[in-house]
């Protein structure tokens, strides 16, 4: 089933022209999206950005986010530091279904240097439409911030 709820996106300059493709897919796919930067080329330090984003999720001002850098690393690195998030770096569809199925991700990590705009869309449509499974891994995400 579609989430349909608004959702929360930042990114790196790295990142930065990706971010805008996905902000239209997005939009057309019928999602309210909140965009916190960056807005240019410019060279930027994506921590900012990447905490904007963690800490909008972390205290539940968006049920999900989408972050992107130039591989993605930093950004999880960051966001995961936040406590109820649960980043996912995914460069292929198969890690983004099981990121819910199992792991609820609740912020989908991109590198605008590893994916294509075309990837980087289905992987999002899979992330958004993929439920997670809950039971046993609800108790194992449970222990996460424990
Ligand atoms: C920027 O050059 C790059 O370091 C950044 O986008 C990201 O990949 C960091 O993890």
């Amino acid at each position: 089933m579609t989430n349909k709820q608004p959702i929360i996106i930042g990114s790196d300059h790295a990142a930065f022209e990706l971010k805008e493709k996905i902000k239209t897919f997005l939009s057309d796919y019928g999602l309210t999206v909140t965009d916190i930067g960056t807005k240019s080329n410019a060279s930027v330090n994506y921590v900012d950005f990447g905490k904007k984003v963690a800490k909008a999720v972390s205290q539940k001002e968006f049920d999900k986010g989408i972050l992107l850098c130039g591989t993605g690393l930093g950004m999880s690195m960051t966001a995961n530091r936040f406590p109820q998030v649960r980043a996912a770096l995914c460069s292929d569809i198969f890690a983004a279904r099981m990121s819910r199925l199992h792991n609820d991700s609740n912020i989908l990590v991109l590198g605008g240097r590893v994916v294509g705009d075309i990837l980087a869309f289905e992987i999002i449509k899979t992330w958004l439409e993929t439920p997670f499974e809950g039971g046993r891994h609800l108790e194992r995400i449970q222990t996460i911030d424990q």
